[in-house]
């Protein structure tokens, strides 16, 4: 057995790949080995800047100190505990959540399609016996079954079916849609406050509190998919406050705890008393390490004033992005909030994605032709100038 520490090239590793590992992702031709805050770098030592750490779950770039000792302390204890136990972190972080969202409790898992699958479930339990669930075109709630179900986008259900029935899509910001779409066997509305996946969509204004209205007038629940705008990424701990208003149901995962692994639903007190026990369960779910990470994560956010940082530093992109706009003529629309930042092109992104690359920038595309960029909270003026850099002269490239 060779050593569990870092010692191949990065051609070496990819020849792993080559061999052991299954080939559904498109990966860049790199074997990234450290990183810290908004800078990673390869097995050959180059170092690039992180405009997508963790494709959004860094939220407060790589390795952050506190959530690092966290983790380093948590796992001399306790690696897992089963969850027929009580965890003292389990508790402290759940408490953590609810004081930062709405009066109600939380259910811990491991990943945004897990969030999903439980909050359908939880929704149907609730709401029985009415089963449908209405959720937008071009959303995009994970990958399992039932949330590939619910996700708005053909492409990523093609080959899949049959799929899990009883949900149909509306289009994404259309209240007057969404209300048709209700009828009596409609258990929940479930959508991302803002789109990410589907390209940074944000809602019209005031779209969020008519739903909310809505859901209450004709007694179905809202179900908020937060997994890539929580927790902090718009400059708020959850979208939904930006609107005032709040769910009956949230799911988290991505920058849930740092970077760490994991996912929960949110419920309001009454729904979720609906799962009794042995309804629903995840082996791993608020392990004590995620819990621990969470914990130390909301303390730097809070101890650093980084939700209003998300703010700026979104600010500070738009400044960039809007001049330059004027003057390519290939940016369409530019769509911000906090450290969600979409900017729509005129043609397909991936160009401009490899370019930067090859410039040391990691960015992403999104839908096509948004180039989305999800950094960190924490990032320095001076590393977000200059990736800025990079990114400039990538799309000056492609306009000309
Ligand atoms: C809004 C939203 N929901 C759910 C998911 C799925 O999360 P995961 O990949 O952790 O299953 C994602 C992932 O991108 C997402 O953006």
């Amino acid at each position: 057995m060779e050593p569990s520490t870092t010692t191949l090239s990065s051609r070496e590793t990819i020849d792993l790949f080559d061999q052991y590992v299954i080939g559904n992702y498109t990966r860049y031709p790199a074997c990234l080995v450290r990183g810290e805050g908004s800078e990673i770098w390869d097995a050959e030592g180059n170092r690039y800047l992180d405009f997508f750490p963790g494709w959004g779950c860094d939220l407060l770039g790589h390795c952050p100190s506190k959530v690092v000792e966290a983790v380093r302390d948590q796992v001399g204890q306790l690696i897992h505990v089963p969850n027929t136990w009580y965890m003292e972190a389990q508790g402290r972080f759940a408490q953590a959540i609810i004081e930062r969202s709405f009066p109600g409790k939380v259910f811990f898992c491991n990943s945004g399609a897990e969030a999903n699958e439980g909050a359908i479930k939880l929704a149907r339990s609730h709401a029985a016996p009415r089963t449908k669930i209405i959720t937008a075109l071009d959303s995009f709630h994970g990958r399992t079954l039932g949330a590939v179900s619910a996700t708005g986008q053909p492409k990523y259900q093609q080959g899949f079916g049959p799929l899990v029935p009883g949900f149909k899509h509306v289009p994404f910001g259309d209240i007057d849609a969404m209300a048709r779409a209700i009828d009596d066997e409609t258990a929940a509305v479930m959508v991302e406050p803002i789109q990410g996946e589907g390209g940074v969509n944000i809602p019209p204004a005031g779209y969020l509190p008519k739903l909310r209205r809505l859901c209450d007038e004709r007694g179905v629940l809202l179900v908020l998919d937060e997994v890539q705008t929580g927790m902090g990424r718009t400059g708020k701990w959850f979208a939904h406050q930006l609107e005032g208003i709040e769910p009956d149901i949230m799911t988290l995962a991505k920058s849930i705890a740092g970077g760490v692994a994991g996912g929960a639903i949110v419920a309001r007190k009454e729904v979720a008393g609906s799962l009794k026990p042995g309804m629903h369960a995840s082996t791993f779910g608020g392990n004590p390490i995620l819990c621990r990470a969470g914990l130390a994560y909301i303390e730097t956010i809070e101890e650093e004033d980084l939700l209003d940082r998300a703010v700026v530093i979104g600010e500070r992109f738009r400044e960039k992005i809007e001049p330059l706009r004027d003057e390519v003529g290939i940016i369409q629309d530019v769509r911000i909030r906090g450290v969600m930042i979409g900017i729509e092109l005129a043609l397909p992104g991936a160009s401009i994605v490899k370019d930067c690359l090859e410039n040391r920038l990691l960015i992403n595309c999104t839908h096509d032709t948004v180039l989305r960029l999800l950094p960190a909270m924490n990032i320095p003026d001076e590393q977000l100038d200059e990736g800025w850099e990079i990114l400039e002269q990538a799309i000056r490239r492609a306009a000309a």
